[in-house]
């Protein structure tokens, strides 16, 4: 379960409702590297992407165990919050056309805050292409979508997330109990940055 940031902010309607226009309409192949709403037809490249404990291992919100309905509601669920403007669920493709990551980025609009939660394929990892893919998803969720507070969150031990995040320029706010989808707990490093952090770092 996602839960929104610490520091609340309090959007108006017209904020809150351009944000859930952006969520439903914006074109995600301007984020590069073959991203596109996941669908039902991605599914089997979804389970075997997450099947993998090196890829779904750290982190908390995805449905387990992943088998193939258990996916496929998930991605169901995930189109039904897109239309409501609270959630994009991408599929990253390769040359080949198989899946080889995903992004989910749930949204808060009422906030104006998002939490981004994504993993690359096994035999992708390690080679830079994840920091870079974080901080370039980053941009385009402060830019495209319109938010202004973002959340993140990692493991204890997930030291290359927490590089990527480190170096994206999150501030650290101390730790949260992350909630498993089968109610488990995991303690986690908790993040947040404003979309003016995010411009100023980048000279926006
Ligand atoms: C997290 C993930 C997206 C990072 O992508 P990646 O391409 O593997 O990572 P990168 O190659 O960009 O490396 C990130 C940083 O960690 C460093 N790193 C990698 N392995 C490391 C290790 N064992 N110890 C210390 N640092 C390490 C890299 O040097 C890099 O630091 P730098 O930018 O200062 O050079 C990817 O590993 C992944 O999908 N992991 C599984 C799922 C997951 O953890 N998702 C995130 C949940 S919050």
């Amino acid at each position: 379960m996602s839960a929104p940031p610490k520091t609340v902010i309090q959007a108006s309607d017209e904020e809150a409702e351009a944000i859930r226009e952006a969520v439903r309409s914006v074109d995600v192949n301007v984020l590069g590297m073959g991203r596109a709403r996941a669908e039902l037809k991605h599914v089997p490249g979804l389970v075997a992407l997450l099947s993998d404990e090196r890829v779904s291992g750290p982190i908390y919100d995805l449905p387990r165990p992943i088998t193939t309905e258990s996916v496929t509601r998930w991605v169901v669920e995930n189109q039904a919050q897109m239309l409501a403007g609270e959630a994009l669920l991408l599929v990253t493709l390769d040359e080949a056309g198989e899946v080889a990551g995903y992004s989910r980025i749930t949204v808060w609009p009422e906030h104006a805050s998002a939490e981004l939660a994504g993993a690359i394929r096994a035999d992708l990892q390690n080679r830079g292409q994840g920091g870079v893919g974080m901080a370039r998803t980053f941009g385009w969720i402060f830019e495209a979508l319109g938010v202004r507070l973002m959340c993140l969150t990692a493991a204890l031990d997930n030291v290359r997330s927490q590089k990527g995040i480190d170096a994206a320029g999150f501030v650290r706010m101390g730790e949260r109990d992350a909630v498993r989808a089968d109610g488990s707990i995991r303690r986690s490093v908790y993040w947040e940055m404003t979309r003016d952090q995010w411009r100023q770092r980048h000279r926006l």
